[in-house]
């Protein structure tokens, strides 16, 4: 279809802490990097975001410094507004969930849906704090951990064993916010059958969506839907949220995943009175940048959300990129494994555009990718610096050396071979960038910005016009020959400087920064910068003077390196020291790095496959299974603490791996031998290590 208008949606970060490199490389950078280039192309575009104020996030944040949850997200938004804009995030507009504009939006999206009889009211028994007087969400419920004794593990997992938990069983729950015991009471919902739009979803997603969407987003849909949809509900116990707009619901507010995407379209009404044309015109092509864990929402429940309203446009497109890691682990707030975009811009003042570009061409545009600093550093020094860069500079430096400072005359009549190639390379890039980023492939197109600023210097050095600048300055040639030399010098600097402008052009939607830098260089106006004008080689008229040379980019030294490398470290150790204390944790975590070992440690671990030939329960020990198993060399009895979640029927006849030379144990009167491996998936159910396909017992793991 023919789009008229483009809108473009970055998922609205939680205004319950800073936003981290991890945030911008996963929506907000990808998503700017695209509308730049629409703007660029002079599409009219929008480009809508703002922060996600309501949900239990916020509100355990003000429990934790003492303030209300307005308190929050007020900090919150300004600081994230602010990190974004100095990153050159250009959103056309930062809004706000808590906006009265938002309340209006939500409240009548849901009367709307309610008046039509689109959702089902559930009663559901829940925990209640008589004290504080609120129903309580799972994180907010604390008690004695069934699997690890640990006295302050939470309502839906505990933090020192992992295990996923459920409220129904800590032992002594108690509420996290006045410690004090728990009672039930029952409680009505609104939930909203998503059942209901099985077939209108699979139509619209695997029928017509398989080929365009990027596959993690498209398997992602796919698996949600080939498990079934279930209702949901989209309303909740508390005091701090949008207010359901129904009599007599007092103390119940929207659920957050309802009312935040409806955030895009509050925020549209606050940026236009066009707002409508955007929403419901046909004719727009609407685009969700997310990350990875935001998917269900933007492509399953928002878009039965609008089917069950009527007259909205649903998605085009959601890419959604994976997560981003740093030095190999993954990102977490609580424990302040991050790099705080604040801070980076303090650190490395003037430097948005190092950071972006690192954060594009390394992108976790197909899976989870990883940050190093180490990385950082190379791309830049190599990259930025020596090929764009150091093109861009060679090209200053040479046109004030041998051509006056004034872009030098094209003479037709010698053009060669090489000219005519590079001229070609300008155009097809042109074509190949644009192409890439219409299929949101960002990192290829910042690849091959790279790639033409390389031939660029490779064109340079061919031509080498400083040879026939000495070849003049020494004095030795025919007025003819002087003559043929210069026009060489003009033309090899002319083309260089048209290439240079494209490289402006092309950089503009990644690099803003230096795009502009480049354009005052130039002396040109920003106007320059219009896609239009890409692939052209008569950007800089015959004639006209430039401005001294100045570098685009600096290198980053090791030692600014190594102290990004510090403060991470410290980061970490700060927060770990602070957390002495039991406090409400924000998020799930992956288990700290052990120590360091040698390969000889390793090696002296002795691993064997083995299949279980029988399993039975033991007496008095409920998590244990006293397994049989046939080690190839020899049958083994081994306890394993699974029987919690296997049962023995389950895993007869199964191949396991076991640490064969472990130290025998008694346990129960059984003596066990050996331990068998096993991982925690993510919902926290134990799974058997395996080999691919089934191999001979006894054989060794290495
Ligand atoms: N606040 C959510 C998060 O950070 C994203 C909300 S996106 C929206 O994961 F669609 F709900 F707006
Ligand atoms: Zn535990």
């Amino acid at each position: 279809m023919e789009y008229k208008r483009i809108l473009v949606t970055a998922a609205l970060p939680y205004a319950n802490g800073p936003v981290h490199i991890g945030h911008l490389a996963g929506c907000y950078l990808p998503a700017d990097i695209y509308v730049r280039y629409q703007r660029a192309q002079k599409r009219d575009v929008q480009f809508v975001c703002g922060s996600d104020e309501h949900g239990v996030p916020i509100t355990i944040r003000a429990m934790k410094e003492g303030v209300t949850p307005q308190d929050v997200v007020d900090k919150y938004n300004a600081i994230i507004k602010e990190s974004f804009a100095e990153m050159g995030i250009s959103f056309d507009i930062f809004s706000r969930t808590s906006s009265p504009v938002h309340h209006s939006t939500a409240q009548a999206f849901f009367k709307k849906l309610y008046d039509d009889g689109a959702f089902e009211t559930k009663e559901t028994e829940q925990y209640f704090d008589e004290e504080k007087k609120v129903y309580l969400a799972d994180r907010y419920i604390i008690g004695t951990c069934p699997v690890c004794s640990n006295a302050n593990a939470y309502g839906d997992q505990c933090e020192k064993c992992g295990s996923t938990l459920s409220p129904e069983q800590l032992i002594n729950p108690r509420s996290a916010l006045s410690n004090a015991p728990l009672v039930k009471r029952t409680t009505t919902h609104w939930y909203f059958p998503l059942n209901q739009y099985e077939d209108f979803l699979k139509e619209w997603i695997v029928v017509g969506k398989k080929d365009e969407w990027k596959s993690n987003v498209y398997g992602q849909c796919k698996s949600w839907l080939d498990s079934g949809l279930q209702s949901r509900a989209m309303t909740r116990d508390s005091n701090w949220g949008v207010p359901v707009p129904i009599e007599g619901s007092e103390g119940k507010v929207l659920y957050v995943w309802f009312d935040a995407p409806i955030g895009y379209i509050s925020a549209t009404k606050e940026l236009t009175p066009h707002w409508a044309d955007y929403w419901q015109q046909e004719d727009t092509k609407l685009v969700h940048f997310i990350g990875k864990d935001n998917i269900v929402f933007h492509c399953i429940i928002f878009p039965a959300m609008l089917k069950a309203h009527g007259g909205f446009v649903l998605p085009d497109n959601v890419p959604a990129n994976e997560f981003l890691n740093i030095e190999g682990e993954k990102v977490s707030t609580s424990r302040n494994w991050a790099v705080w975009v604040h801070e980076y811009l303090k650190d490395f003042p003037e430097q948005q555009d190092i950071l972006r570009y690192v954060l594009c061409a390394n992108a976790p545009e197909t899976k989870d990718n990883d940050f190093t600093w180490k990385d950082f550093q190379t791309r830049n020094n190599s990259e930025l610096v020596d090929k764009f860069g150091n093109f861009v500079n060679r090209v200053m430096v040479l046109m004030h050396k041998l051509c006056g400072a004034k872009v030098p005359q094209w003479h037709a009549a010698i053009a060669d071979e090489k000219d005519a190639q590079l001229i070609a390379e300008i155009k097809l890039s042109k074509v190949k960038i644009e192409q890439s980023i219409e299929s949101y492939k960002f990192r290829d197109a910042l690849f091959e910005l790279i790639e033409l600023s390389r031939k660029g210097n490779v064109y340079l050095q061919e031509k080498a016009p400083w040879k026939e600048a000495s070849g003049i300055e020494k004095g030795a040639l025919s007025p003819e020959e002087k003559n043929l030399a210069q026009q060489c010098i003009d033309n090899c600097l002319y083309l260089a400087l048209q290439l240079t402008a494209n490289l402006a052009i092309l950089a503009n939607p990644f690099l803003p920064f230096t795009a502009k830098k480049m354009c005052h260089l130039l002396k040109v106006v920003e106007r320059m910068l219009d896609w239009e004008n890409a692939g052209k080689i008569d950007l800089l008229k015959i004639g006209y003077s430039l401005r001294i040379p100045e570098l685009l980019f600096r290198k980053i030294e090791d030692s600014e390196i190594e102290a990004q490398m510090i403060k991470l470290k410290a980061g970490l150790v700060a927060s770990t020291q602070s957390q002495s204390t039991p406090s409400v944790a924000e998020e799930k975590e992956t288990e700290l790095l052990k120590a360091e070992i040698t390969i000889d440690d390793f090696t002296k671990i002795d691993l064997r496959t083995g299949t279980i030939l029988s399993a039975q329960k033991v007496e008095k020990a409920d998590k244990l299974l006293q397994l049989e198993i046939d080690l190839g060399f020899e049958n083994r009895t081994v306890l394993s603490g699974i029987a919690q979640h296997f049962s023995p029927e389950e895993v007869v006849g199964k191949q396991v791996v076991v640490v064969a030379n472990l130290a025998s144990r008694k346990m129960r009167g059984i003596e066990s031998k050996g331990m068998i491996l096993m991982v925690e998936n993510a919902d926290g159910k134990l799974e058997f290590v395996l080999p691919q396909n089934a191999v001979n017992n006894g054989a060794m793991v290495k």
